[in-house]
């Protein structure tokens, strides 16, 4: 298959391109090739390469910067997708979209199944789910993967902040009321390798198993770090006492049964995923 991936340069991107090289006939492209938000540029860069999939990992991602560039969030989260499914219209392709358990307000006491209603809580989910609303609109062929709380090799991500973090402060203070699934990108990217080869439309749920507040997920970073240095305080606290600029979901966590069911695959434990991280 020929796949067009945006933001390849991107934390996803950079391990989701190697893997789908394998096997596959993979262009990546990022914001110094064209810009999602030019309409007729994507279209065009779309329609030159007639790709059978396109990959829409490209997207503002800074949440606590999505609050002051609302304006930004939008253009490229909802409209930008809105013009890659445009462009995927036109040339014939289907569309895989990234988007992200914050579309949904963490209310809920279980993880939320595909078909739960979003109500975001900031303005980066309000924006993602803007692009998630607007493909169906104008394409059929496409699937929709929400998944949650990236890190990866190739990106500044929360298990590298703890460890820098770790080697300068005797004491590190993590929320401990929002919960959620570490889903490590090497991980995410063979599943998707998977979903690539799949006639599978509509959303689907796809995050590491398993569950953690952040305050568990710092822990379990300096228990599993291969070069411990002096001990480290952990302090849980609470979401009201770090005060960043986006409200974010109190349990976020993504049932993930669908994509169980059509691909006969689970994704291993966040730990597992860890673990050959820091290793
Ligand atoms: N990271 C997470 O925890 C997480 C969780 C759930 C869902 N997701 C979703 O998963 C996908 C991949 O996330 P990621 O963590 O790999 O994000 P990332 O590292 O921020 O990569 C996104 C890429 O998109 C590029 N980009 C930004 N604006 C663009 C534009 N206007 N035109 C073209 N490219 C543009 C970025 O370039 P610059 O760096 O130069 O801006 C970057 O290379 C995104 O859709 C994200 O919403 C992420």
């Amino acid at each position: 298959m020929r796949i067009l991936v945006t933001g390849a340069r991107g934390m996803l991107g950079r391990d989701l391109l190697p893997l789908l090289s394998a096997k596959h006939e993979v262009l990546g492209k990022d914001i110094q090739d064209f810009d999602i938000t030019d309409r007729k540029r994507v279209q065009e860069e779309i329609a030159a390469c007639r790709p059978d999939v396109v990959i829409h990992a490209a997207a503002f991602t800074d949440v606590d910067g999505c609050e002051t560039k609302r304006d930004l969030a939008f253009a490229v989260n909802g409209e930008g997708a809105l013009h890659v499914a445009l462009g995927c219209a036109h040339a014939g392709s289907r569309m895989i979209h990234l988007s992200t358990d914050y579309v949904f307000d963490g209310e809920s006491g279980i993880p939320y199944p595909e078909g739960s209603p979003p109500h975001p809580l900031n303005v980066y989910g309000e924006s993602k789910l803007q692009g998630e609303l607007y493909i169906p609109k104008v394409l059929e062929n496409y699937l929709i993967i929400r998944t949650a709380w990236l890190y990866g090799r190739h990106g500044k991500n929360f298990v590298d902040t703890i460890l820098r973090l770790a080697g300068q402060q005797d004491e590190l203070r993590v929320v401990n009321d929002q919960k959620g699934s570490p889903t490590f990108t090497k991980d995410l990217s063979q599943a998707m390798g998977r979903l690539v080869e799949e006639e599978t439309r509509g959303v689907l749920h796809v995050t590491n198993s398993g569950s953690c507040t952040w305050f568990e997920f710092a822990r379990k970073v300096l228990d599993l770090n291969p070069s411990p240095g002096r001990k480290v305080r952990v302090i849980p606290i609470s979401s009201t006492e770090l005060a960043r600029p986006a409200r974010r979901p109190a349990n976020s966590v993504l049932d993930c049964s669908r994509f169980e069911q059509i691909t006969g695959f689970r994704m291993r434990s966040w730990e597992e995923g860890l673990k050959e991280y820091l290793s």
